[in-house]
């Protein structure tokens, strides 16, 4: 039986995790974790049979009934699922917090030397060099949940490193694909969140639809398999029936396939290394099926092109540029910043950001705080000259 922590249990992959766990004999659940979700993850503890909790809203955490059942351990507060990581024995913690409050307990599970499957790809983005030297150092090999990279650990793992010339995103293009600036200046948060192939949480549906959750797999890729960023290629592929492909040296492409449904790449990395059977429908291949690839609109959807700028600062920009997007994020679901002031606001800390890197979790708290302070500024006069223009 492989012990696993679940963090972000409440959350997308995390309630698909849950249902991969619970159709396999050899996965347990040792520990959950959500932000404020508490009704969810106390349904989830009791069927599951979990003692070991975490909660990171301190007030959300102070509504747990005491006495609910006495095995019941709340660890409560911003920090409380790296806790969980280090005090629960588990041989494997899959991260699937959203944002850069994924970082400690990507940065905790490493420390315990514990295998991790990362859903939380904010943690590569605000810290790659962190986070890849810290597992090196300790043996621990970072499994991918996401669709995408999940197919090019396959792919790479296949064809070995050294056959492989350069990688290929897919990207389906997200809800606004072929629309034109003059449309996007519309567009509500309903249709934002209104994605054509996968169902998500809301931050990375809009980051699907701003491309920038593109930019962010560009940088996550650059980290996991340690090639440059001119190596990496976007392409839209509308159909997402294909994750991910790899060029070969000798010309060769090969492509990863299937249905898309999240809990293909949950159950590869939790099963990792076995391969387990997965109830998600086949792809029917004899009905036929067409796959169409384009290059995407980086001019109407600059994310991309921002966070490549990013990289080629270093971790120190990219990190910035994940602060910018959270904070652009919330303001456009909260309905203060339009959908196109996300990318402005990105651009405007990207630009500001200084080259770099940096050694400790400390410094990218302390890089992140400064971005989002400034993000916060920058949305205000974004949403401002909106309302200017239309006086
Ligand atoms: N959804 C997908 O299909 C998909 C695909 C590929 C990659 N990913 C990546 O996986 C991660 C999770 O995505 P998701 O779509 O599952 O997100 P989600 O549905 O919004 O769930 C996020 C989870 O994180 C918890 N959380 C939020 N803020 C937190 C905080 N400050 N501290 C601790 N926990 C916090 C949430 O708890 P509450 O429920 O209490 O808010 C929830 O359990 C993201 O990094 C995303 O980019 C997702």
């Amino acid at each position: 039986m492989k012990r696993v922590i679940v963090l972000g249990a409440t959350g997308s992959i995390g309630v698909q995790a849950l249902k991969v766990i619970a159709a396999s004999p050899d996965l347990y659940v040792a520990g959950l974790s959500c932000d404020r979700s508490v009704a969810l993850l106390l349904e989830q503890a009791i069927s599951l049979r979990v003692n070991d909790v975490a909660v990171a809203d301190e007030r959300a955490a102070a509504t747990i009934p005491g006495a609910l059942y006495p095995e019941l351990s709340v660890r409560a507060g911003s920090g409380a699922a790296a806790r969980l990581v280090r005090e629960v024995d588990a041989d494997l913690v899959l991260n699937a917090i959203v944002g850069f409050a994924g970082l400690e307990s990507t940065l905790a599970a490493l420390e315990c030397g514990r295998a991790l499957a990362l859903a939380n790809k904010e943690s590569l983005v605000c810290a790659g060099s962190l986070v890849t030297e810290l597992a090196a150092r300790q043996g621990v090999e970072i499994l991918p949940v996401d669709s995408e990279h999940s197919a090019l650990y396959q792919l790479v793992g296949a064809a070995g490193p050294r056959a492989v010339d350069s990688l290929v995103i897919t990207a389906s293009g997200g809800p606004f694909r072929g629309w034109d600036p003059a449309r996007l200046t519309a567009v509500t948060r309903e249709q934002a969140l209104a994605h054509p192939t996968w169902s998500m949480g809301e931050k990375i549906t809009i980051d699907s639809a701003t491309l920038m959750n593109k930019g962010l797999e560009v940088i996550e890729a650059h980290h996991l398999f340690g090639l440059a960023y001119d190596r990496i290629e976007v392409v839209v592929h509308p159909q997402s029936l294909v994750h991910a492909l790899v060029r070969m040296v000798d010309g060769a492409l090969l492509a990863h396939l299937g249905v898309a449904d999240m809990r293909v790449p949950i159950a590869y990395a939790l099963h990792h290394p076995e391969r387990a059977t997965v109830a998600v429908e086949r792809l029917d291949l004899s009905g036929g099926i067409s796959l169409d690839f384009a290059a995407p609109d980086e001019e109407t959807f600059p994310a991309i092109g921002l966070a490549r700028a990013a990289g080629a600062k270093g971790d120190a920009a990219t990190c910035a540029l994940n602060a910018a997007n959270e904070v652009a994020v919330r303001s456009f679901l909260k309905g203060d910043l339009p959908f196109l002031g996300i990318s402005q606001v990105v651009r405007k800390i990207v630009e500001a950001s200084e080259a770099g890197s940096f050694g400790t979790y400390a410094e990218a708290v302390a890089v992140d705080e400064q971005a989002r302070g400034a993000a916060v500024a920058v949305c205000v006069e974004v949403a401002n000259a909106r309302m200017d223009c239309s006086d």
